[in-house]
């Protein structure tokens, strides 16, 4: 029998996702994804981190989890606490810090401890792709709160409270990205974070922070997490190096009190998520981490101005924008009749890649005419050049933008 002609298919254990693509390479103008920029990779820097590292501890690779139990390498986790009391005001220790296979594998773990199907959770309206479709694969009800340009609104946040609890119904979690948002872009002050933390608080929900994209800030300044004000209390943080250092590297952490992460670790039965790249990263942060991050996000910033400057040429006030704080998308909106899941198929048959609004949204006729592009892996030119074929597709199916190259004020922000 050849592999090809056996039929897993009556096998299959029921509620399988859709099965994937194959992959295909990337598309020429890739403005999807969470990639990062190809230029500030430390690729020098990562191979000294690499040597010197292997070479003082590499025989400790003989052990699982090397020489530092299950939560990960500890030099890592020592950084960790180092930065997160100095960028976040997080006073924690490395034994509340569970380094995890991507930030990705952190979402899992807590929703693994606290989700079942039927359970209700708080989420920001609009929001990462991918949390939606792991709360939608468990079989969970999500309650999208509106945003405003400083994140959740603290009236909505109140009101969905109230409602659900009027019904009886305790919500497992909110969930929030405070620190530029995803896909917006916008950080939360500290006075709404205190407010949304009261209410979390009177309510006895717990605040699920996910802290991807907080070091990509352009003036570096960020409000305290809210771990940090709660001090641990009722709060899980997640963090990443997928956006600061790289995304292919995959660690990214967890911290939290022991409660629960002896749960969570009860259930990451990997025995250890990668131990190079851990030993890697503490090699590179301890030493360059703080010189790094603001050489990024300054050549970050060039991009997106460059995308802001060539969505204002080519498609006028059609398309609407408030800059980012940091990070690395710009969430658009086009008129009304644009659908941008038409859209981005269209646009993908042409080399585009962007993401449609409904997938980075609880309300998907909110998202219709949304779309978020990410700035951090093409080059200036390859924005410029895909923005104007974009704006070409378009207006071949939708009408707009009307007129072709039409030049405002590049780069400045307006009212969505
Ligand atoms: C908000 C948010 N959380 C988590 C992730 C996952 O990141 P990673 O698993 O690479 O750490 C992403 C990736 O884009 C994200 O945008």
């Amino acid at each position: 029998m050849t592999p090809a002609s056996f039929d897993f298919t009556p096998l299959l254990a029921p509620n399988q996702p859709v099965p994937a693509a194959k992959w295909s390479g990337f598309p020429k103008y890739n403005f999807i994804g969470g990639h990062n920029d190809a230029a500030h990779v430390p690729v020098d820097k990562l191979i000294a981190a690499a040597t010197s590292v292997l070479k003082r501890e590499g025989a400790s690779l003989a052990t699982y989890g090397l020489a530092s139990g299950p939560l990960g390498y500890r030099p890592l986790r020592e950084f960790l606490v180092g930065k997160l009391k100095g960028h976040a005001g997080i006073t924690c220790a490395a034994d509340d810090i569970l380094i995890t296979s991507g930030s990705l594998q952190g979402l899992d773990l807590v929703n693994n401890i606290l989700l079942s199907p039927g359970d209700t959770i708080l989420i920001e309206q609009e929001t990462y792709g991918g949390a939606l479709t792991r709360l939608a694969r468990l079989g969970v009800k999500m309650v999208g709160v509106p945003l405003d340009d400083e994140g959740l609104r603290v009236d909505a946040l109140e009101a969905a409270l109230k409602d659900l609890q009027q019904r009886g119904v305790r919500p497992k979690y909110l969930y929030t990205i405070p620190t530029v948002q995803n896909p917006t872009g916008a950080i939360m002050g500290p006075q709404r974070r205190a407010e949304i933390l009261k209410l979390a608080q009177a309510y006895g929900v717990p605040i699920f922070e996910d802290e991807c994209y907080s070091d990509l800030i352009w003036d570096g300044k960020r409000p305290p997490a809210f771990y940090a004000m709660a001090q641990g209390s009722g709060v899980i943080h997640v963090g990443s190096f997928s956006k600061s250092i790289a995304p292919a590297l995959r660690v990214g952490y967890i911290v939290a009190g022991w409660d629960v992460l002896s749960r969570i670790l009860a259930l990451k039965q990997d025995a250890g998520s990668g131990a190079l790249e851990q030993m890697v990263l503490a090699e590179f942060c301890t030493a360059h981490f703080a010189s790094h991050v603001p050489a990024l996000t300054r050549g970050l910033r060039v991009k997106l101005d460059t995308l802001m400057e060539a969505l204002a040429e080519q498609f006028g006030t059609a398309a609407e924008f408030e800059e980012p704080q940091g990070g690395i998308f710009l969430w658009v909106k086009l008129p009304d009749q644009v659908d941008t899941l038409k859209l981005s198929q269209a646009a993908l048959a042409a080399g585009v890649a962007l993401n449609p609004g409904p997938e980075w949204s609880t309300d998907k006729a909110y998202g219709k005419s949304r779309l978020r592009l990410c700035f951090a892996n093409p080059a200036p030119e390859t924005i410029r050049q895909g923005v104007a074929v974009l704006a070409d597709i378009c207006r071949r199916e939708f009408g707009v933008p009307a007129r072709i190259a039409n030049v405002e004020r590049p780069g400045a922000a307006r009212q969505l």
